[in-house]
């Protein structure tokens, strides 16, 4: 691929997306658009991008981009923040009286996390109203998550054998997520980069590992607008190896008493 059409992808993926490459990523972008270059008839990755690129075709610029995610995720994953959800947030909300909690699952990938939310509210026996909406760039990983029917490879990545025989219907090509765990959640295509302000606000918003993808400008600019769809005194939880160092100002940083940092909305 010409260096030049490799970096007016790149100009155009970030534009869509905000995910930033790097020179060196010239073979991600072959191994990911190879099948829809063939699905799309080219002969080469390389005139896929050609006419994407020459053509204002909304259904083809989704599915380029679609296919550039990366959708690794699994359940609990870093067992830590949904251990939070038990110690801290779910307490406080009791403490709180709060007759309905929300919380957001941005970036959610095929619905583990939202689903790993919903099952410590099941374990806990919340005595509030629980809403978790998932979002995700990704319309593919947004169907896969309203299915909600998962194989045994993807069920053993973080989800206990117990969890799994009490929160899981035998499916014909899988494992369906049980009604009483689904109920609670919704899941909707949503680009992180056109964040509109919400009607209702949410107490707690998962935004993991998904920044790690983006400039530092477009980090800042999308936690601020996090941070307008958080209700008083909400908080943020980023990935493990994510920090709002530098990015953002209206958060103030708390240690969990699991380990990990959750950033709390200032007053
Ligand atoms: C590595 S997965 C993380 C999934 C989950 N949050 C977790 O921590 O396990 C990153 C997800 O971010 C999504 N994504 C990338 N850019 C996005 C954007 N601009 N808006 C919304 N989602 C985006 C991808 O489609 C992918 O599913």
């Amino acid at each position: 691929m010409k260096a030049d059409t490799f970096g007016r992808f790149c100009s155009f993926l970030e534009q869509h997306s905000g995910i930033l490459l790097s020179r060196d990523k010239q073979y991600l972008v072959e191994t990911r658009l190879s099948r829809v270059a063939r699905a799309q008839g080219h002969a080469s990755v390389e005139s896929l991008i050609e006419t994407l690129l020459n053509r204002r075709d909304r259904s083809l610029a989704r599915e380029v981009v679609d296919a550039m995610t990366t959708n690794e995720t699994l359940w609990f994953r870093d067992v830590y923040p949904f251990a939070a959800l038990e110690k801290k947030f779910f307490p406080e909300a009791v403490a709180a009286k709060k007759s309905n909690y929300r919380i957001w699952s941005a970036a959610c990938s095929t619905g583990q996390e939202a689903f790993s939310i919903s099952m410590i509210a099941e374990e806990q026996r919340v005595p509030f109203s629980l809403d978790i909406v998932g979002t995700d760039l990704s319309e593919e990983v947004i169907a896969k998550a309203r299915e909600g029917i998962f194989d045994d490879l993807s069920l053993g990545r973080g989800l206990s054998p117990e969890r799994k025989r009490q929160f899981f219907v035998k499916a014909p090509s899988g494992w369906k997520v049980a009604p009483q765990i689904s109920r609670r959640t919704q899941f909707k295509v949503g680009n992180l980069l056109e964040l509109r302000p919400e009607s209702r606000r949410y107490d707690l918003v998962f935004c993991r590992n998904v920044l790690i993808y983006f400039s530092r400008e477009t980090k800042a600019k999308i936690i601020n607008r996090i941070a307008d769809t958080l209700a008083p005194g909400g908080y943020l939880l980023l990935g493990a190896s994510e920090s709002l160092t530098q990015l953002s100002d209206r958060f103030t940083a708390e240690r969990l008493p699991t380990g990990g940092t959750a950033y709390r909305l200032k007053d």
